[in-house]
């Protein structure tokens, strides 16, 4: 949990400037608390369903989540054999991973082939082919699922949206039957499964009652052809709150898919990623300098949208509020980063408590999303981040050294003396 005492930013038990001074800033800052809630609260909503909640690694990969997740008792969803590495790494069982995405190498396909998880989200006919031939070079039965574009509209940010029909993904509802037909005859799989995912940051349920009600119409149709699934994947999508959002409860979450996939008593699958970490986790950033420029106040912090791209990239908001409150009358400012593009702004004609040089602020809900887009634009380190777990905080990431930044580069031959 973040709350004030006495006017200063707590995370859980501990004072957000103690660890700010330990680590320096910018720093991400994760409550274990909260994180723990989420998957719990998931976990009670679909107790009434054989489940697996896979969360979304894409959303923050950081070991120290990845394992709560796993000691939580969950699985994961990955896009790439570097997010299953880290999967297994921190002790989640392959039977609990899905492989989702549209574009599989063969490499990492033969890795999840011989790791035997869960299923292969499968996007296209061109990948149920290779995953058919690879499985039969190794000998084994790969277990796949057909990821099935609904072509329904999520209602959220165009560049999130990801179930309509000029979407990249998934296999197109017009061929997923015959599909479904040509995979269950291929030796080297075992067609286990259907997925389905259709966008991130859903405010309203009706999309996922659309599109789950689709699918509940599929898995009807395959099973007039006897191709009987075990396993119906939900993907992940559920939206949170960033500032005045108010998004629907894992419960109404769970009853939408009682309502439309209830009858089938499956094995439920669901890939939540923000919803699980969005709103575990601050960034802590120290005011560099104050300017005015016209009218304009500007509030120059050293995080940048190397360390969070959100704003950058799809105008995301995110509450900036100061760590420690003076109770001074508010003003208006823009907030932005040093990074050397005007993009680099995490907020426009923001109404904010003053801050002034050396002081610390809080971007609030930048769990999700957070760290793991981070990069290491105009050559800054990536930023620490720090887990708390009531009164201890321990950084589950150091701030990267510039050797480190450099130890994969070299300098060519001819410009060597
Ligand atoms: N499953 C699949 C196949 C996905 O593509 C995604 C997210 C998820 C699950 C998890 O969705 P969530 O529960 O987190 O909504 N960078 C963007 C969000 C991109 C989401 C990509 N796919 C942002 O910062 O808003």
């Amino acid at each position: 949990m973040f709350h004030y005492i006495n006017c200063v930013l707590h995370a859980e038990n501990v004072p957000v400037e103690i660890i700010a001074k330990e680590v320096g800033t910018p720093c991400y800052i994760y409550s274990n608390e909260i994180l723990t809630k989420n998957f719990k609260d998931f976990d009670n909503a679909l107790k009434k369903f054989k489940n697996t909640i896979s969360y979304s690694i894409k959303a923050n990969s950081n070991l120290g989540i990845v394992k709560t997740i796993a000691s939580l008792g969950g699985g994961a969803d990955v896009v790439s054999a570097g997010e299953m590495c880290i999967a297994l790494k921190a002790g989640i069982p392959a039977n609990k991973i899905v492989f989702s995405g549209v574009g599989k190498t063969k490499r990492e396909l033969e890795e999840a082939i011989k790791n035997e998880i869960l299923q292969i989200n499968a996007e296209s006919e061109a990948e149920v082919n290779t995953i058919n031939h690879i499985a039969l070079k190794l000998g084994k039965k790969a277990n796949i699922a057909l990821r099935v574009n609904p072509d329904v509209d999520a209602k959220t940010h165009v560049k999130i949206t990801t179930g309509k029909k000029e979407n990249k993904f998934g296999v197109d509802w017009d061929i997923a039957k015959d599909l479904y037909i040509k995979a269950s005859k291929m030796e080297g799989l075992n067609v286990v499964g259907i997925a389905m995912h259709i966008g991130s940051q859903l405010l309203d349920l009706d999309p996922f009652r659309l599109a789950f009600t689709k699918m509940a119409d599929m898995v009807s149709e395959l099973e007039k052809e006897g191709i009987i699934l075990k396993n119906l994947d939900l993907g992940g999508g559920l939206g949170i709150n960033y500032n005045v959002e108010l998004p629907p409860t894992k419960e109404a979450y769970a009853q939408v898919i009682e309502e439309t996939l209830g009858k089938f008593n499956k094995h439920i699958i669901i890939e939540p990623g923000r919803s699980i970490i969005g709103e575990a986790a601050i960034l802590i950033s120290e005011v560099i300098f104050t300017k005015d420029m016209g009218s304009k106040h500007f509030i120059i912090v050293d995080a940048g949208m190397n360390d969070l791209m959100r704003p950058a990239m799809y105008d995301s908001w995110h509450t900036i509020v100061p760590v420690v409150k003076k109770g001074l009358a508010p003003i208006t400012a823009d907030i932005v980063g040093p990074i050397c593009e005007s993009s680099d702004t995490f907020a426009k004609d923001r109404i904010i408590e003053p801050v002034k040089q050396g002081e610390l602020v809080a971007m609030m809900s930048a769990g999700a999303y957070g760290s793991s887009m981070s990069s290491v634009y105009n050559f800054r380190p990536l930023v620490p981040e720090v887990m708390v777990n009531k009164n201890a905080f321990t950084v589950v990431r150091k701030r990267t050294t510039y050797e480190e930044m450099l130890s994969g580069q070299t300098i060519p031959d001819w410009l060597k003396k």
